[in-house]
């Protein structure tokens, strides 16, 4: 229940699809549209308020839709737009929404505007990509794509270089070019009168690239390009917006989520999720996580969003291990620290986001290398070992890192492909779908389906969950992450055991008088057993 002033997305819980690995419908292998659609109640039952929909439009798929070749228009492989409509509208008759992911930093190079700008200089369209002179052999500079090899290729036909921060088959728009940024807002006007609930913006704070000034993220334009979009857009509306922005830190996330709505509701910043990397390296030159450092990064977004922005809460999307497999223990504690993950993050104040089969506490699929489907893991198993790295090395990343990791086949039950399809699924189904599935966890009482229903319920009821203040509790102790959260007669606290250890830490009984809320065991006494999560609502008068 959000107070009369605040937004309904500070009170919600958003559940992320990526609509391949979801559900299929037609025996295809490959999840759809319709396929979402059948599943509307599950969702219904678990509590979400909206959906993020990973892109559904009309793309060669070499980044998974990440590549948009026509925006307005779904990808047959996913359906129609009549399916679209219709998942719109049963969405909305069990009060959810559906938010789309708007790819705009970069079109497919099969897109037409991509097709005529390649044409030659003079073509209106040529503009609406990013182009240097240069010549064959040597690129304008040695900035690299996401995806392996140069940011820049070489297009004979006008003599020049494009630039692509991701795949060659993903050029990057253009944002300097007003008709760019006009066709841009026309997109998201069709989507807002076919009744979306709002947007997720793919690496945004990536459109304002100075590639000459080897600038990726954060470039000087990028805040005024993002305030006329709001203004020709979403602006005004009740639409929850979500800025996907690696590039972020505390000072431009206030700006990027300020309360005056003049641009975005909340930003994904990963701070917390690069923890687990040897800074300044690649996301694949793994450290291990440092939990004082944890405590102390999502401390800080607390506090320094608090009244004057607004976080997102997640610990896993399509582009990240699953939690559990990453910093919890996927083995004898699978459960219990399932648990306790959504306890620390659901207590906190921002908007959580589910990912699909994080609520089943669905682990990581470490594969052969033959198994593996993603563009990025591809890459950098060849590039890796082309450097003279040990495969058993590359391998120990990619079982840790890898984005396949979160896309294997939703778990739903265990019939044959776990429930997800009739036909041969596009990526391997995780064998563990026989222990973990959904149809098993919907019928157990104590399941982490079951926990995380009743996460979600609490923070509707209780409407300290979005507006309470946070305060770290314990803040030297190397094992507990403990908080409290105060608004008005009210205290949480919010207390969970990080380790598979039990501790013999006596928890304060100032924190345990009031009310028990959730816990991941069935008794608690004053120390904590392995993974261990709590919370109690204190009530005072
Ligand atoms: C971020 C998306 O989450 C990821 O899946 C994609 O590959 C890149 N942006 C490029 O669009």
């Amino acid at each position: 229940m959000a107070t009369s002033k605040s937004p309904w997305w500070k009170s919600a819980v958003i559940y992320q699809i990526y609509p391949r690995s979801f559900q299929d419908s037609n025996g295809d292998g490959i999840g759809d549209l319709q396929g979402i659609t059948s599943r509307l109640d599950y969702l219904a039952d678990l509590g979400i308020d909206a959906i993020w929909l990973s892109p559904v439009y009309r793309s060669p798929q070499d980044d998974n839709g990440y590549d948009i070749s026509d925006y307005c228009d779904i990808d047959p492989m996913f359906g129609t737009l009549a399916d679209m409509d219709t998942l719109i509208g049963e969405a909305r008759k069990r009060n959810i929404r559906i938010i789309m992911d708007l790819v705009l930093n970069h079109s497919s190079d099969e897109h037409p505007w991509f097709l005529e700008a390649k044409k030659s200089r003079d073509n209106p369209f040529h503009d609406y990509y990013v182009w240097r002179d240069g010549n064959e052999d040597v690129p304008p500079n040695d900035m690299k794509a996401c995806f392996g090899g140069s940011a820049w290729t070489w297009v004979p036909d006008v003599q020049q270089y494009y630039f692509h921060q991701f795949s060659v088959k993903q050029p990057d728009l253009n944002w300097d070019n007003p008709k760019v940024r006009e066709e841009i807002y026309k997109i998201i006007n069709f989507w807002i009168e076919r009744g979306v609930g709002g947007f997720r913006l793919d690496v945004i704070d990536q459109i304002a690239k100075e590639p000459d000034l080897k600038i990726t993220n954060n470039g000087p334009m990028l805040h005024a390009y993002i305030r006329e979009m709001n203004r020709h857009t979403f602006g005004g509306t009740d639409l929850v917006t979500v800025g996907e922005a690696w590039g972020a830190n505390v000072d431009n996330a206030k700006i990027y989520s300020d309360p005056s709505g003049r641009e975005f509701s909340m930003v994904f910043q990963f701070e917390h999720i690069g923890l687990d990397q040897i800074h300044g390296k690649e996301k694949w030159d793994l450290k291990p996580l440092d939990w004082m450092e944890l405590k102390k990064v999502l401390s800080k977004w607390q506090t320094g969003l608090h009244g004057c922005g607004w976080n997102s809460l997640f610990w896993n999307n399509h582009d990240l291990p699953r939690i559990v497999s990453r910093w919890g223990d996927d083995g004898k504690y699978r459960e219990e620290s399932a648990k306790m993950f959504a306890t620390l993050l659901h207590g906190m104040q921002g908007t959580p986001y589910i990912y699909q089969g994080e609520e089943l506490g669905m682990t990581n699929a470490p594969y052969d290398i033959s198994d593996y489907r993603d563009i990025e893991t591809l890459h950098i198993y060849r590039d890796r070992l082309a450097e003279g790295y040990a495969e058993e090395d590359v391998m120990r990343s990619i079982h840790a890192k890898g984005r396949d990791n979160a896309r294997t086949p939703m778990q739903w039950d265990s019939s044959e492909n776990a429930g997800f399809t009739v036909g041969k699924p596009w990526l391997k189904v995780n064998p563990n779908y026989l222990q973990i599935n959904a149809a098993e966890e919907c019928n157990t009482a104590d399941s982490v389906f079951a926990y995380y229903k009743a996460l979600i319920a609490l923070r509707k009821k209780y409407p300290i969950f979005a507006e309470g203040d946070y305060q770290l509790l314990m803040g030297d102790d190397p094992d507990v992450f403990a908080y409290k959260r105060t608004w008005k007669e009210q205290t949480l606290y919010v207390i969970c055991n990080f380790h598979a250890k039990k501790l013999n830490e006596v928890i304060p009984e100032e924190y345990r008088k009031g009310t028990l809320l959730i816990s991941n065991y069935a008794e608690q006494g004053s120390s904590l057993k392995p993974y261990e999560a709590r919370i109690y609502l204190e009530q005072r008068n």
